[in-house]
């Protein structure tokens, strides 16, 4: 791959079935011009045998300490290395690592490797989900381990959730990341950090609601970037098409007015917030205690407009509606959402940062960054992360291009990568806002709110 440099790569394999998987992640990292040493567990080799390492990578293959002896191999093989990725990591492996046992090959090179750590879990969704897993995911990320979240799919057999190996080229983008960057730093260590993510869901009903198509993709990545960096997070939820990560306090939430509760809350004595939730910014002006029937009647059974949360016309006043011959569809009423952002940076206290998100597309009235800087003269926020959301895109994606908007005008252009580059680039920028940390954590955090 152009611009990265060479290295040597320890491939730690453990005992699951995706294990098949990283064969494909070995290829990668060959074709990307490293040495890679493959470290399968014992338990790897009941899935995938040691010639296929072996003539795939071009190396020997031991998986027990005792061959080699004279190498010391438990020893040299972690001190060379440029960088230690295991795929798949069981749930097995990530307990042994995070107590640092060093029964095996694997075990004892992540004990002697002096390099960034990439772990990707791979297991069935109960045991990644299970609290002795989470804790020791949480363990291994405040050691600097860098563990990717699973991806969310189809299992080993007919279940699916999270627990699936991500994609080879993922895990490749990220092991090409570290050997670029090193390892995250722990810049945030000791900071707490506020972070709300998803889409505000607004009830109409008992069964419908008005809702918007945030993923929670970008805060989910948010708050994993903010843990491999030291932070202890709060995750503000509402409605999110991904799994929070391993960690992180997560508040649920699902209306705007719950989220605004959540984040006020969770922000007193925070040192950021980042408001990457996507929140109505209106809801119905009633809510329905009863399903809303179509037909007019059962609605005015249910007390009428004013309790059902909707006021209906007349028939010729929806003439035009298609699909309902008799032309009564019901109307909406809409009431303004509060701005939790407005609040947020009107009432914080000086020393905290708080970073807003912009959705926009650009139109008569101007183009995307002439609507971003009215936003951010409007919310008064640090920072504004500016998304170009024409013709629908950033939704959903997992890829992404962001402006960083400051006060003072200037900006920075993040080049377009995943939202886990995204989201490191607002922890930079968050970074050198942050004063000082108490007892010289932050020694970048010369305090720049000079514009405040
Ligand atoms: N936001 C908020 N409260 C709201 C609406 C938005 O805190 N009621 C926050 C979002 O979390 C985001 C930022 O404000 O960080 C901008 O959100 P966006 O939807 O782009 O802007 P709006 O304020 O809704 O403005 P508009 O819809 O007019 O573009």
């Amino acid at each position: 791959m152009a611009g990265l440099r060479p290295g040597r790569v320890v491939l730690g394999v453990s005992g699951g079935i995706a294990a098949y998987k990283a064969c494909s992640v070995l290829r990668l990292l060959v074709e990307d011009g490293h040495e890679v040493r493959v470290v399968p567990t014992p338990a790897a080799l009941r899935f995938v045998g040691e010639a296929t390492w072996a003539a795939l990578s071009r190396q020997p293959v031991t998986t027990d300490v005792w061959t080699d002896v004279h190498e010391v191999p438990h020893v040299s093989i972690g001190r060379s290395a440029d960088l230690v990725v295991v795929a798949p990591a069981t749930a097995d492996l990530l307990a042994r690592a995070a107590h640092g046992l060093a029964d095996d090959l694997l075990t004892s090179t992540l004990l002697t490797a002096g390099c960034p750590v990439l772990m990707v879990p791979a297991m069935h969704t109960e045991m990644w989900r299970h609290p002795a897993t989470r804790a020791n995911v949480a363990t291994l990320r405040e050691r600097g381990v860098v563990v990717l979240e699973p991806a969310v799919g189809r299992l080993t057999g007919a279940d699916s959730g999270p627990g699936r190996l991500p994609e080879p080229e993922t895990i490749a983008a990220a092991a090409r990341r570290l050997l670029s960057r090193g390892p995250a730093p722990a810049d945030l260590a000791g900071r707490r950090v506020v972070i709300s993510a998803g889409g505000t869901r607004e009830p109409l009903d008992p069964v419908r609601y008005l809702g918007n198509r945030s993923s929670g993709r970008q805060g989910v990545a948010l708050a994993t970037s903010a843990v491999a960096r030291g932070a202890g997070v709060t995750l503000v939820a509402a409605a999110m098409d991904v799994e929070p990560p391993a960690g992180v306090e997560i508040v649920r939430v699902e209306t705007a007015l719950e989220l605004r509760e959540a984040v006020l809350a969770a922000a007193g004595g925070a040192d950021a917030v980042v408001m990457a939730a996507a929140v109505a910014d209106f809801r119905p002006a009633t809510v329905s205690p009863f399903k809303i029937k179509k037909d007019r009647e059962a609605a005015a059974d249910d007390g009428g407009a004013a309790t059902s949360g909707v006021e209906t016309f007349g028939a010729g006043e929806v003439a035009g509606a298609a699909g309902d011959p008799a032309g009564d569809a019901p109307t909406v009423r809409l009431v303004r959402n509060p701005d939790v952002l407005a609040e947020l940076s009107a009432r914080r206290p000086r020393e905290q940062v708080v970073v807003g998100f912009a959705a926009e597309t650009g139109d008569a009235e101007g183009d995307v960054l002439d609507h971003a800087r009215r936003k951010f003269a409007r919310k008064g926020c640090d920072l504004l992360v500016v998304n170009d959301v024409s013709g629908g895109r950033v939704f959903g994606e997992r890829r992404t291009q962001v402006v960083l908007l400051r006060p003072d005008g200037s900006l920075t252009e993040v080049p377009e990568g995943t939202k886990e580059d995204v989201s490191d680039a607002v922890w930079d920028e968050v970074v050198k806002l942050l004063p000082p940390a108490r007892g010289g954590r932050n020694d970048q955090g010369t305090a720049q709110r000079s514009d405040r």
